[in-house]
């Protein structure tokens, strides 16, 4: 059986029937043939959800650097690992080649070493999508330091939340982004966040947009004079499997950002199989995911998995819209692009603006198409089909989490018949259930609930940084013995998954899950504000879009309200980031609540899709009245 590459869907049944009759034979022969271990491991799964505890591989040694560079040098040293494509269009490519990125890498760990970083210390990258945030990240898993990377898009307070959640040593930034037209001043964020960072004792600066930043004394660095006289031999750190690789934040439904504690064996042994078999890799593809690596997604689909497997992924730096809408295609076809890879809300964006822009350009050395983030509605998904892959691409509809670490649900290209809106499959290795409100699982087609997952896998989370219990509360209580997604999902006639959306208090706005109570504490903290609830809508680009209920302390008139809407907004921009920022805000006089005095966001969230002839029962509430004015407010 070769299990390494799924190429029918016969094989795909039989593989998937060992994944779960057998998962530790299938999981150890998978990684025993396709890695580079230091030492092997005692045993493939220790596990126990009730705790919850999982270990896969326990036991063994290695870096997940000498599997994602070294191991490939001698075969594609001088293969492009990296195809950097700048935000400016008139600027050329760079192609980094196995070769250059291990030097670049070894100097980068050399220079965190210097600097007096150690295994198992958090390093904080803030940083634009240019090479060097792709160095330093494998540089931290060079020497075993715990990267933790936060989107360049997030403001100075969301940053110094995260620094401080995993106390970072250090951080690693560049004096500027640029993105589309605009130029992002990281440094000068970085500096505001790190007013209130203790931990923080070194940031080393990149340049990249060349404009003037204040450097600290003591504690900023340039980057360059260092790497000039680094050694570009670094041995790499011998990790244990277990060894955390990295921490992602995402949002919970409630309180701070969670901290993802993702592991190293596991994480590289699925995440390079995922990509290898959801992509259909092959050894001249040129990839291009157009994720950020500030999300899962790039740390898994455009760093770690694609690197892994020795293949050219590219990073491009800018936006779809700059400086006009063609500029995917035009990269599609300037590269050659083989698999790409991208969000419902920018196809969306995109069909938007016409095919005009698609027909400029020669994609046809397109293969393969993927989609991640959210649903993916129908019509977004045929303009994909019919424009982009001309009807001969299949489209990969990935479901997947932070937590998760790697896809969960998709078709195999060429292998699992697609079907639009549905995440289709399970992948090797993954036993999905659904489960009722009573909390048991329903079996059999034609089916819905919520959606769990009933066996480990090897890239699952181990834990939240710093609070096991939240990670157990949050992900094993629900449905004991089960790991709860938050989404639900619909199971059809013939076994394929379409995922329906959040059912907790998460929105996902343009492909970013976005938790309601960080901006609701930011709505609070204006002056004028008593109290406020935010639900989404449905957005025809966006995916979902915000809808902000606020009370205010005293009644404005509707000239001050406006000046209201905008500071509102800055200060959501400032507290969590401009992707935060309502499209709707009404001021009411009350939220509708329950009798414990919770807010009934299910009301409010009728009320903004415009459903109010399906609110349900409202009489229990402590204030029914309320949502009559509401709904008279509002339609
Ligand atoms: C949603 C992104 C439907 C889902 C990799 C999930 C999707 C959340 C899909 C995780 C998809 C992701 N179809 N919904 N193909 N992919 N989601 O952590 O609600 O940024 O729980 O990871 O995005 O978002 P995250």
């Amino acid at each position: 059986m070769n299990e390494y590459n799924i190429s029918s869907l016969e094989q795909y049944f039989q593989v998937y029937r060992a994944s779960v009759e057998q998962p530790e034979a299938l999981w150890e022969a998978i990684a025993e043939e396709h890695f580079e271990w230091h030492k092997k491991w005692d045993r493939v799964l220790d596990w126990d959800f009730s705790t919850p505890e999982v270990k896969w591989f326990s036991g063994a040694k290695l870096n997940i650097t000498v599997n994602c560079i070294d191991r490939h040098l001698e075969q594609r040293g001088n293969k492009t690992a990296i195809l950097f494509e700048p935000n400016d269009p008139n600027a050329p490519a760079q192609h980094i080649s196995y070769k250059q990125l291990s030097e670049q890498v070894n100097k980068m760990a050399n220079v965190m070493l210097a600097q007096g970083v150690k295994k198992g210390d958090r390093v904080c990258i803030y940083m634009p999508m240019i090479p060097a945030l792709a160095v330093s990240v494998l540089a931290c898993a060079r020497i075993g330091a715990i990267h933790s990377v936060v989107f360049a898009g997030f403001s100075a307070a969301a940053l110094a939340t995260r620094i401080n959640d995993s106390d970072c040593s250090m951080v690693i930034t560049a004096d500027g982004g640029f993105r589309g037209a605009k130029e992002i001043p990281l440094k000068a964020i970085v500096d505001e966040a790190l007013e209130h960072c203790p931990s923080v004792q070194k940031v080393l600066v990149e340049k990249r947009t060349h404009t003037a930043v204040s450097m600290h004394p003591q504690r900023d660095a340039w980057l360059a004079p260092l790497l000039e006289q680094a050694a570009t031999h670094c041995p790499p750190v011998w990790m244990d499997a277990e060894d955390p690789l990295f921490i992602l934040y995402t949002s919970g439904s409630t309180g701070k950002p969670k901290g993802m504690v993702h592991s190293t064996a596991g994480y590289m042994v699925y995440a390079a199989y995922t990509f290898k078999n959801i992509f259909q890799y092959e050894e001249e593809d040129i990839y291009w995911c157009t994720a950020d690596i500030g999300w899962i997604t790039g740390h898994s689909y455009i760093v770690y998995g694609p690197l892994a497997n020795g293949a050219t992924t590219v990073i491009f730096e800018g936006v779809p819209s700059y400086p006009d809408y063609d500029r995917f295609w035009e990269i599609v076809a300037k590269h050659k692009i083989t698999q790409f890879y991208t969000a419902p809300t920018a196809i969306r964006a995109l069909a938007k603006e016409g095919e005009a822009h698609v027909k400029k350009h020669d994609i046809s050395s397109l293969k393969v198409l993927g989609t991640v983030g959210e649903p993916i509605n129908e019509e977004a998904w045929q303009w994909y089909d019919t424009y982009i892959g001309k009807g001969e691409c299949p489209i990969t509809d990935t479901w997947w989490q932070t937590e998760t670490g790697g896809i969960m649900i998709a078709p195999i290209p060429f292998v699992t018949p697609t079907n639009p809106t549905f995440a289709t499959l399970p992948f090797i290795g993954i036993q999905p259930a659904l489960m009722d409100t009573e909390g048991k699982e329903v079996h059999g087609n034609n089916v819905q609930g919520r959606l769990c997952i009933k066996y480990p896998w090897p890239s699952m989370a181990r834990t939240i940084w710093g609070d096991h219990k939240r990670y157990f509360d949050t992900y094993f209580s629900s449905f004991p013995g089960h790991y709860f997604s938050g989404d639900g999902a619909l199971r059809d006639a013939v076994g394929y998954y379409r995922i329906t959306g959040r059912v907790d208090d998460v929105i996902i706005v343009s492909g970013h899950n976005l938790g309601t109570a960080p901006i609701e504490d930011a709505i609070n903290e204006h002056p004028a504000v008593a109290e406020s609830a935010i639900v989404g809508y449905p957005h025809d680009v966006k995916g979902n879009a915000l809808f902000g209920f606020i009370i205010l302390k005293e009644q404005h008139d509707p000239k001050d309200q406006q000046a209201l809407v905008k500071t509102i907004n800055a200060l959501i921009a400032s507290q969590v980031g401009p992707i935060a920022k309502l499209d709707k805000m009404e001021f009411v006089t009350g939220l509708p609540k329950t009798r414990s005095g919770k807010i009934m966001r299910r009301i409010l969230r009728k009320i903004a899709h415009g459903q109010v002839d399906q609110l349900g029962d409202t009489s229990t509430l402590l204030n029914p009245e309320v949502v009559d004015q509401i709904i008279k407010q509002v339609l």
